[in-house]
């Protein structure tokens, strides 16, 4: 039983493998948070202190009892319109317009197993043993009916929330704000927020601030998850790093707009929220109607981010990305893009796939261009027909020539968008999302067809169908190049932020219909790279392209960001050529390999124009992807350095469960004449016990690499990477 009511004293305690989660049913059926730490037990009421506090009223129930005051105590979900002033996690209008609601617990259920979201992505029960608790609050003047849900995920130490909204009144409510989780933190430490925020080409760079009065806010109006700003947030103790100090995690899984928001209040609680964004937002609701809130995913460490990250990791692992795809191995693949961008023809495709089998590389991808008139990326969006006379044969053909060269073959998509200048264009120019009256906000010279209405999202997946039933498809890439403006739609609520949460309904019901008719094809997600990387998503596509920034130079910072919430092996990572074509940078083929192997590995050039020597490191580096592909995919990841610190080297690591076996990956990233010399101190060995480098033979005691580290070899020459395969003897 991880989730127990305790009757006498009102608590409900949600009881993980190391951690432990409390709430209380107080006076006047408050329902008030009171822990979220490591595993402790007890009423932990004692730690609600009242006091008379001017300007922080106090509801009628409390009579004249001027210390109860919900502006003061910890809410297990705040509301906006009871005397509480902070910030909240709703807000909800009647059809007068008055805002304000005052929740109070109804009643609450322990139910065996893991709750499920309609039409969104929810954590699922695998190796774990999962409880579901349901709270209902209610407010019968507001005439709305809270119910809170929380998955609890015993061994990954992972607990869930999301919330569902109803109205239980006649006339119609709008809901203003509906965030999925909201943490009320008695703490007076000082404290730090984390967050990811970054642009195209430079996704999820690591940023940490102490924590003050005023909100660390982030999210996305976007419609995507977005590039800026990941749906990810740290909140940890002012000393915590890699392997010390308290750190609660917020994940949500959810890819379109978003808002999280931390803060201190005066009297020095910490609130913690994620949602979607309430910008713009009112959802109404008629008689008996409900919403559903995305899901947030809350981890607790007090052994730093490489704990809260090995939990994340094996969470989404086991509990977000589905089976089959996370159980097979993903093909090392080359992708047409920065091989041939739009310039491609069956027999330059088919040149690549024979070079591709020749280097052992295992699928080849086709990305854009192959639809339409689309020559470049200024139309043909929507035009799902295949190009044969620019293909000089058909997609059935070409798929077939490739499978009998012995390799899979994969295809790019963008399903939510259309061109101007396209033939769908020209039949519905009403699907495009356009405000009356006023032009479009082009972008990459595209716009967003309204996936909020579902026979356009009916549309548009018969068309692709049309396409992969012709054709032997064992993988898509699906992409969305620009972020969403002019919402309005011609069929449905006209509302910016309920259009917005239906277009990601529609986007997931589309993904959640090909995966349902083409059960073996693995689908990657993409957008203009890692524009929409997060644990929503991670949930129809098992694996994400990273960031169109494919310098490895660059792409270490970027592995390492994303490395906080997301596992290694959901990770795109592709070898290009050099100079890189985004930054102009010359790194050594070893080391733009050695980058790539972190994660879902392949390449992204022209494998025909590599020299000998680059096509041997190309061999040597689907054999590693192989050999070391347990080790990386069940692996822990382990963070050595900080790219955004320590400007000398970089460096990370894999080591198996058992520690029998880790794989060290050093890159250095600035040269110096008679330089000193740098130690990499190594994580998770057995002190004890002696380990061999594979490459050379050496033997290292695991206390040594752990505590005096290992030298890098100081070789002229910029960017070079050392590898060491360490096997316990
Ligand atoms: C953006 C993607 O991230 C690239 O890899 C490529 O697929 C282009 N779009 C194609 O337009």
């Amino acid at each position: 039983m991880s989730i127990i009511f305790d009757k006498t004293n009102k608590t409900i305690t949600l009881n993980t493998d190391n951690t432990t989660y409390q709430m209380v049913i107080g006076k006047f059926d408050y329902l008030l948070h009171l822990y979220y730490g490591p595993k402790a037990s007890g009423d932990m009421s004692y730690l609600l202190q009242m006091y008379d506090r001017g300007f922080s009223g106090n509801p009628s129930d409390a009579g004249t009892d001027r210390t109860f005051s919900l502006d003061t105590l910890p809410l297990e979900f705040s509301a906006y319109g009871n005397g509480d002033y902070r910030d909240s996690s709703f807000s909800v209008k009647n059809v007068e317009g008055v805002y304000g609601c005052d929740l109070r617990y109804v009643n609450h259920e322990i139910i065996e197993g893991k709750y499920t979201i309609p039409g969104l992505p929810s954590a699922f029960e695998e190796n774990d043993e999962v409880e579901t608790l349901k709270v209902e609050l209610e407010d019968n003047a507001a005439k709305v009916s809270v119910t809170l849900l929380y998955g609890v995920f015993s061994k990954h130490d992972v607990i869930t929330r999301t919330v569902v909204i109803e109205n239980i009144g006649k006339d119609e409510i709008k809901v203003c704000r509906a965030f999925s989780a909201s943490l009320d933190i008695l703490n007076s430490d000082e404290l730090d927020v984390i967050t990811f925020n970054g642009r195209h080409g430079m996704e999820r760079c690591v940023e940490r601030v102490p924590l003050g009065k005023g909100a660390v806010t982030i999210g996305s109006r976007r419609g995507t998850s977005s590039h800026h700003h990941n749906p990810f947030v740290i909140l940890c103790d002012k000393t915590a790093g890699e392997n010390n100090g308290n750190c609660i995690g917020m994940l949500f899984l959810y890819s379109g707009n978003f808002r999280a928001e931390v803060f201190r209040e005066y009297t020095g609680s910490v609130r913690m929220m994620m949602g979607i964004q309430d910008d713009m937002f009112e959802y109404p609701l008629g008689k008996g109607e409900k919403f559903y809130a995305p899901e947030a995913a809350l981890c607790y460490s007090n052994r730093g981010f490489t704990e809260l990250s090995h939990r994340y990791h094996e969470f989404i692992n086991d509990n977000v990305i589905r089976v089959p795809e996370n159980d097979e191995v993903r093909p090392i693949l080359v992708n047409s893009w920065e091989a041939a961008f739009f310039d491609f023809d069956k027999n330059k495709l088919l040149k690549l796939a024979d070079n591709a089998k020749e280097l052992g590389v295992e699928m080849l991808v086709l990305d854009d261009g192959w639809f339409g008139n689309r020559n470049d990326d200024n139309t043909s969006l929507g035009d799902w027909n295949v190009n044969e006379s620019k293909l000089g044969c058909s997609m059935g053909e070409l798929s077939e020539e490739i499978h009998r060269k012995g390799l899979k073959f994969g295809l790019w998509i963008e399903p939510e968008m259309i061109s101007e200048k396209s033939e769908l264009y020209k039949k519905h120019p009403d699907w495009a999302y356009q405000i009356p009256g006023r032009g479009f906000i082009r972008s990459r010279n595209q716009l967003v067809l309204d996936f909020s209405r579902k026979e356009i999202v009916d549309y548009v997946f018969n068309a692709i169908s049309e396409v992969i039933d012709n054709a032997e498809i064992d993988y898509i890439k699906m992409d969305m190049n620009r972020s969403i403006t002019d919402v309005y739609t011609r069929n449905g609520i006209q509302n910016y932020g309920v259009i917005m949460y239906k277009y990601v309904v529609g986007m997931y019901d589309f993904i959640e219909r090909l995966r349902k008719r083409y059960p073996k094809m693995l689908i990657e997600g993409c957008s203009g790279g890692g524009g929409r990387f997060d644990a929503g998503m991670l949930y129809y596509t098992p694996q994400i392209w990273t960031s169109d920034n494919t310098d490895a130079v660059e792409r270490i910072k970027i592995q390492y960001g994303t490395s906080f919430a997301y596992p290694m092996s959901s990770m795109g990572a592709h070898v290009s050529v050099v100079p890189n074509q985004q930054t102009g940078r010359m790194v050594p083929m070893k080391t733009r390999t050695a980058v790539a192997l972190a994660g879902t590995f392949g390449y992204e050039l022209d494998l025909g124009l590599l020299s000998e020597e680059e096509k041997e490191e190309v061999r040597v580096g689907v054999k590693e992807y192989h050999k070391y592909y347990d080790l990386c995919k069940k692996g822990l990841y382990y963070r050595l350095t900080n790219p955004f610190e320590n400007t000398e080297y970089a460096a990370w690591e894999f080591i198996s469960k058992d520690r029998k076996e880790a794989l060290v990956t050093v890159v250095t990233l600035d040269t110096h004449c008679n330089a000193p010399v740098n130690y990499v101190k190594m994580q998770g060995f057995d002190a004890e016990e002696v380990y061999k480098d594979e490459f050379t033979g050496k033997e290292y005691s695991g206390a040594a690499l752990m505590h005096a580290g290992w030298p890098i070899p100081n070789i002229p020459g910029e960017y070079n990477a050392f590898q060491l395969h360490l096997v316990r003897k």
